[in-house]
């Protein structure tokens, strides 16, 4: 059951270990950006997931601070979207209850992402790891959201929640819509690292990421330290990954006249890598810093993030208070 009014919701979380790269931006923010108009939208910071697995918590408070402090100077407008901490929604919790019901022991330690924790923190396999896939769910439901902004990793953890869904709908009635993977317009965009390996992402090396927190000087030492080589011999020749690379990023943030005079010097075999890299690293400070001093001076204004975090929570508490009813009706436990 879709909720009325007409716009179809959107939900997504957002997890607050880690610094944001040039691959979240473009592969999940900016899509997170485009949707705000068209949809209603709920992306909420995931620190109660983050427990799973970090459960020191002296760096929470700085981390939410900071993922927030990002998505908002990233575009993310906290009057249009609620945007909001999971911490601060307790339906959350209670949803969460009254899904674990539904999931079985067997499906969950088949999941994926649980059976890498398991390997990665192998003293530390704790129920909430777990049913982790429940928690999501939970906070996809909330809202009865179909459709939800995420990458290919989560893939398997929406398969689960269309499951819980469908068994919640057909032993209590039809309260859920089942929830959708969805991008904005063309497939995700992936955006590759620096050092010819693969995309851009947290777990490879530091200089083959570029975080939307690095300073001028740091952008510029990784885009310069990125594998070249002397240069194509016959003319029109196919590029190396390494070099493709290096045009898929200037795609991103250069202008059209530049990629096409360095497509074509890399044509007629005139091209030189440390000219590309330059203009490269320029256009990436000039996309960059931006952003960065934007999120530092968000960062700074504590009384700003609070309020924002209030009125997130505000909106996505009345979201979900509306669902919880339903489901206490649906299932008898209104007394
Ligand atoms: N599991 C997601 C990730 O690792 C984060 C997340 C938490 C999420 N709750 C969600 C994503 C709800 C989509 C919807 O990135």
């Amino acid at each position: 059951m879709e909720k009325s009014g007409n716009k179809k919701i959107v939900m997504s979380g957002i997890r607050s270990t880690g610094f944001l790269h040039l691959g979240n931006y473009f592969g999940a923010i900016r899509n997170y950006v485009r949707m705000q108009d068209e949809y209603e939208c709920y992306f909420m910071v995931a620190d109660l997931h983050s427990l799973t697995t970090h459960p020191e918590t002296k760096e929470l408070k700085i981390n939410v601070h900071r993922v927030l402090a990002e998505n908002i100077a990233c575009g993310l407008d906290p009057n249009q979207a609620a945007l909001y901490c999971q911490s601060h929604v307790p339906e959350t919790s209670e949803l969460y209850l009254l899904l674990n019901m539904l999931a079985y022991k067997g499906e969950l330690e088949k999941t994926t992402t649980f059976k890498d924790k398991v390997r990665l923190h192998p003293n530390n396999v704790n129920a909430g790891l777990l049913t982790y896939p429940v928690l999501q769910t939970a906070d996809i439901l909330l809202h009865r959201a179909s459709l939800v902004p995420v990458g290919k990793d989560q893939e398997q953890h929406l398969e689960m929640a269309r499951n819980f869904v469908n068994r919640f709908n057909h032993r209590y009635g039809e309260i859920f819509p089942e929830p959708y993977a969805f991008n904005f317009g063309e497939d995700l965009i992936k955006v590759p690292g620096l050092d010819g390996t693969g995309k851009m992402s947290k777990s490879e090396n530091q200089y083959a990421t570029i975080y939307l927190s690095d300073d001028d000087e740091l952008i510029r030492r990784k885009i310069m330290k990125a594998k070249t080589d002397s240069g194509p011999t016959p003319t029109n020749t196919e590029k190396p990954d390494y070099i493709e690379n290096l045009f898929l990023l200037m795609f991103l943030v250069s202008e059209k006249n530049t990629i096409e005079k360095f497509e074509a010097d890399f044509n007629n075999c005139t091209i030189r890598y440390g000219d590309m890299k330059k203009q490269l690293a320029e256009d990436m400070v000039k996309f960059v810093s931006p952003i960065r001093e934007r999120a530092e001076s968000i960062r700074n204004d504590e009384q700003f993030l609070k309020r924002i975090m209030e009125q997130g929570a505000e909106k996505a508490r009345k979201s979900a208070g509306a669902t919880m009813e339903l489901v206490r009706q649906a299932m008898g436990l209104n007394y």
